[in-house]
C-alpha cells in the first residue's frame, strides 16, 4: 500500500439535513444537524486511509478548539497530521451545508479566513518518502512553487492535481503533473456546453503525458490516458442520499487504483462505482466496509 501526501484543506462541515430545498425567506426545520470533517484533501485522505493507504495531510490549521477536534478526528483514522502548521490567532474554516434529503443535493456556504500554506511549510517533510503526491487546485499563487519543490525531491512518484473551481493559472499546471481530476463544475464553468470528449481530445494534445478525468455527476465520468485514448464509465441510477464529498471519494478511488497498478480505464470504473456507493450513504464513515 502507498504512502500518500495530500496538500489542501481540512475544515468543519456543519451539515443540516432538510426534507426540501428552502425557498428564499423560508423558516425551515432542520431534521438532523451534524458536525463532520470536511475539505477536499481531508475527505480524500479519509477514503484512501480506508482503502489501506497511509496518508499524510498537509495544510494550515487554526489554533481554536474546532481545530483540535479536526486534528484528533483525522489522527484517529490513522492520518498523519504532524507537519501541518498551527497558525496563532486564527479560526477553523467552516462550511454550512444544506443537505436536501429528497435528492441528496448539497448546497455549501463556505467561510474561511485562515491563511494558506506557504513553501517553507514543505521543508519539514522528507518528500522522497512518499509514493504519491496529491494537491488541491487552490492557493494558486504558491501552487507552482509546491510543484517545483516536489518535482525536485521525487524520483518518479506520481503527482495528481484536483481542478475543482475555475481559478486562473490552474490549467497550465496540467503539464507539470501526471494525473488531473477535473470536476463537472469546473468543466461547465470553463467549457460551457462543449462536448467533453472534444475537450479531452484537445487537452490531451496540449498535455499528452497527463491522465485527465472529468466527472459528469449522474452520467458517470471520462478519462483520457497517456496514449490519448478516451474511456467512459457510466453511472447506474441509484437512490441519492448525500453527495457531500462524492468528488473527493472519486479522486481517492482513482489514486488508490492507479497507485496499485491498475490502468486508467480500470481506475475510472472503480472510481465511478465508489462515488456512486458514497452518494447512497450519509458521510464517509465505513464507506469501504459497506462497499
Ligand atoms: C466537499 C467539500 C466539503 C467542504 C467543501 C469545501 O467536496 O470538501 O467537505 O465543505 O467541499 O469547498
Amino acid at each position: 500500500m502507498s504512502q500518500v501526501l495530500l496538500i489542501g484543506n481540512a475544515l468543519v462541515d456543519w451539515v443540516n439535513e432538510v426534507d426540501h430545498y428552502p425557498f428564499e425567506d423560508e423558516e425551515l426545520r432542520v431534521l438532523k444537524h451534524s458536525r463532520r470533517v470536511g475539505g477536499n484533501a481531508a475527505n480524500t485522505a479519509q477514503v484512501l486511509q480506508q482503502l489501506g493507504h497511509e496518508c499524510t495531510w498537509l495544510g494550515t490549521l487554526a489554533d481554536d478548539s474546532e481545530s483540535v477536534w479536526l486534528k484528533s478526528t483525522l489522527q484517529e483514522q490513522g492520518i498523519a497530521m504532524d507537519y501541518a502548521p498551527v497558525l496563532a490567532n486564527t479560526h477553523t474554516p467552516h462550511s454550512t451545508i444544506i443537505l436536501n434529503q429528497s435528492n441528496g443535493s448539497r448546497t455549501i456556504l463556505h467561510q474561511r479566513q485562515l491563511p494558506e500554506l506557504q513553501t517553507e511549510h514543505l521543508n519539514t517533510l522528507l518528500l522522497s518518502e512518499y509514493d504519491w503526491f496529491h494537491l488541491e487546485g487552490r492557493n494558486v499563487e504558491v501552487l507552482p512553487e509546491f510543484l517545483k519543490i516536489i518535482q525536485r525531491s521525487r524520483i518518479d512518484q506520481p503527482i495528481s492535481l484536483e481542478i475543482e473551481k475555475n481559478r486562473q493559472g490552474l490549467e497550465v499546471l496540467m503539464a507539470e503533473v501526471d494525473v488531473v481530476f477535473m470536476s463537472g463544475a469546473y468543466f461547465k464553468a470553463k467549457y460551457l456546453s462543449q462536448n467533453p470528449y472534444a475537450v479531452l481530445r484537445e487537452l490531451s494534445t496540449c498535455y499528452p503525458k497527463t491522465i485527465i478525468t472529468i466527472t459528469l455527476g449522474a452520467e458517470g465520468a471520462l478519462v483520457v490516458d497517456a496514449q490519448g485514448q478516451i474511456h467512459y464509465a457510466p453511472a447506474q441510477v441509484v437512490e441519492v442520499l448525500d453527495t457531500v464529498g462524492a468528488g473527493d471519494v472519486f479522486n481517492a478511488a482513482m489514486i488508490s487504483a492507479l497507485a496499485s497498478g491498475k490502468t486508467p480505464q480500470e481506475a475510472l470504473y472503480f472510481a465511478v462505482q465508489l462515488a456512486q456507493h458514497k452518494v447512497q450513504q450519509y458521510g464517509l464513515d465505513n464507506l469501504i466496509k459497506r462497499y
